[in-house]
């Protein structure tokens, strides 16, 4: 077989507390990405579907410049046409970006005669993030590439056992914030005060996975660096979090820098509950959402 098509999951950039260095992998939404080998050593991007305006030059996409680097990088003397369809919506904050370019590469790989490791993979999808937001942040490509909730540490991908019970609500308004403007929003300097509350909250978040400790958790979900220079870009963004704070929720947050925002729910009936306030407030303010219920996706990109 000379073809595959990959499934690339949507993915939460940050994950509240770990700007940059945290993500999760959700299930149900993403893009799929059909890789088929062909003898020349280039890379041709035949059709993408769902996503207006995303450049068909392979230099300018983020799913073939990731496979132009490999070409060159590994010496390979075939290259890859590709076929894309956008399930992840062009600047919502599911890391479209890196979805697109870990399927092509998950794709590409299987046609290897050594297929590589998802440690070099996920070298590979940063060029794509560089590409697309201008900033090489692996928030979104590594829970694509490896599933579940994961933290970033000194390059390396360190996987959290993120509580199973937990039910995951993500909505995304029909609204679109760029991963590049959101970056420029963001303070230059920072309080050592906040630095530190950030620091409470982001090792209270770890160890409430490790020891399945929903209240730790709970406690440690809020964000005092990014959240407040970006909340104003997400219309609608504060009366959900006050929502989810009020009903109970597990936390609220944006999803990457916005517009979608994923909010940690004790049940699936508390999930529904709080998507119907969410909708409430986003018809009185005539904007579109789109929402999924779903659990963490463990298994991240794969071959379908
Ligand atoms: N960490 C990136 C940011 C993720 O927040 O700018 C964007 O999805």
């Amino acid at each position: 077989m000379n073809s595959v098509t990959v499934f690339a999951p949507a993915t939460c950039g940050n994950l509240c507390v770990g700007f940059d260095i945290m993500g999760l992998c959700y299930e149900k939404v993403g893009d799929k990405v059909t890789v088929t080998k062909i003898d020349e050593a280039v890379v041709k991007i035949e059709s993408i579907i769902g996503g207006e305006g995303i450049p068909l030059d392979p230099q300018k996409n983020t799913a073939g410049i990731v496979l132009l680097e490999l070409i060159k990088i590994e010496k390979l003397s075939f290259g890859f046409s590709l076929k894309i369809e956008k399930g992840i919506a062009i600047g919502s904050g599911m890391g479209g970006s890196a979805a697109s370019a870990v399927g092509a590469l998950v794709g590409a790989n299987s046609f290897l005669e050594k297929p590589l490791s998802h440690e070099k993979l996920l070298e590979y999808s940063l060029v794509g993030e560089k590409l697309a937001s201008g900033s090489a942040h692996a928030d979104n490509a590594a829970p694509c590439l490896y599933g579940g909730a994961v933290l970033l540490s000194n390059n390396e991908v360190i996987s959290l056992p993120f509580p199973k019970e937990v039910f995951l609500l993500l909505i995304h308004p029909h609204l679109i914030v760029k991963t590049e403007d959101a970056r420029k929003a963001l303070k230059p300097h920072y309080f050592l005060g906040e630095y530190i509350t950030q620091s409470q909250n982001l090792s209270g978040f770890i160890v409430s996975c490790f020891k399945n400790d929903l209240e730790l958790m709970k406690k440690s979900f809020f964000d005092v660096l990014v959240e407040p220079s970006r909340a104003p870009l997400t219309e609608g963004f504060k009366e959900c979090k006050q929502i989810a704070i009020t009903m109970d929720t597990l936390g609220h947050c944006l999803s990457g820098s916005g517009p979608s925002q994923l909010t940690l729910c004790r049940s699936e009936e508390q999930a529904q509950n709080i998507l119907k306030e969410f909708e409430s407030i986003y018809s009185t303010k005539n904007i579109a959402l789109d929402s999924y219920i779903g659990k963490i996706n463990n298994e991240g990109a794969r071959i379908i």
